[in-house]
């Protein structure tokens, strides 16, 4: 009997990138993105990259550089090269005590202001979104304190990876990635899937809603969200930058915000020795000076 053939071919694009090839990608998705690449991720960017190359049949890191670069690439690929690149974990009320601190004091504290009395929403930004669950969970708070003056709040929630984006516009989760959603919060605003969806659960429509999605690069010279941010959740994202990109990025955040407005980071994250516009004011949460 002839020896079955293996299916995937010994393939010559998983050969190992040389430091001038890793040079070029880290330089180029540092200046892209603020991601810092040291040396020690070199074996994650490799096998990241591997599979873009093995999609395309690009046999060296070189190649797939060029084609990048190329004004083919650039639209066809630039973007999926981003989506390799970024880590995207995320979770339902991931650092759940932020999102405590946001129903029982920010939100009170913010329908005190004139503005909001005036009749305007309290904008709030999820930046750095990822799949959705952090501005999903911001809606079902903010939806659980307001019932159905859902319109007081606006969710923008910007990332710069279009494939995080895809998901998150669908709203589409699996039965383990909810489980971190209060059981009440779950019954409330989230749908089971039936048929070919048995198995998946989706935001409600009503939360949905409430949140706008948008791709947006935070290393743009000039961040416009479209509104004065009264809150910017941007927590795991700026891990991955160098200590002058995070100043940047937080000098940015403060000229989108209102006076008084709330910042909230990641928990092993820090405005200390970075920015002094804001003021601690509770864990990992500060506030615009
Ligand atoms: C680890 S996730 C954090 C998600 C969510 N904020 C959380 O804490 O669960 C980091 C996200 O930041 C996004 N990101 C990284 N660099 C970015 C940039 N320059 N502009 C916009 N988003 C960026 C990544 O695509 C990724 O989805």
């Amino acid at each position: 009997m002839a020896e079955a053939k293996p299916d995937v071919a010994p393939v010559s694009w998983t050969r190992t990138m040389t430091d001038m090839e890793f040079e070029l990608f880290s330089n180029m998705i540092y200046s892209v993105t603020g991601i810092k690449m040291p040396p020690v991720k070199k074996l994650m960017l490799t096998s990241r990259l591997s599979k873009r190359m093995k999609a395309l049949e690009i046999k060296s890191y070189s190649q797939y550089y060029d084609y990048i670069c190329s004004p083919e690439g650039r639209s066809a690929e630039f973007h999926r090269m981003i989506d390799a690149v970024t880590t995207n974990k995320t979770d339902f009320f991931r650092e759940s005590d932020h999102f405590s601190i946001l129903a029982e004091r920010v939100i009170p504290e913010l329908t005190a202001r004139t503005r909001f009395m005036q009749g305007n929403p309290i904008n709030i930004w999820s930046a750095g979104c990822s799949t959705g669950e952090e501005p999903y969970t911001i809606g079902m708070v903010a939806s659980d304190y307001f019932g159905e003056n859902r319109s007081s709040v606006s969710i923008l929630a910007t990332d710069i990876s279009t494939r995080v984006l895809e998901t998150a516009v669908n709203g589409i989760y699996t039965e383990n990635a909810i489980k971190p959603i209060p059981l009440y919060l779950r019954k409330k605003y989230i749908l089971r899937g039936k048929g070919d969806k048995a198995g998946l659960f989706r935001i409600s429509p009503d939360i949905r809603k409430m949140v706008t999605f948008r791709k947006l690069n935070l290393m743009d010279k000039r961040l416009i969200p479209g509104a004065e941010m009264d809150i910017v959740f941007c927590r795991n994202v700026i891990i991955y930058f160098d200590r002058g990109t995070q100043a940047e990025l937080f000098d940015k955040f403060y000229d989108t915000m209102a006076p008084g407005g709330y910042l909230f980071i990641g928990s092993s994250e820090t405005l200390h020795g970075i920015s002094d516009k804001f003021i601690p004011a509770g864990p990992t949460v500060y506030r615009k000076k």
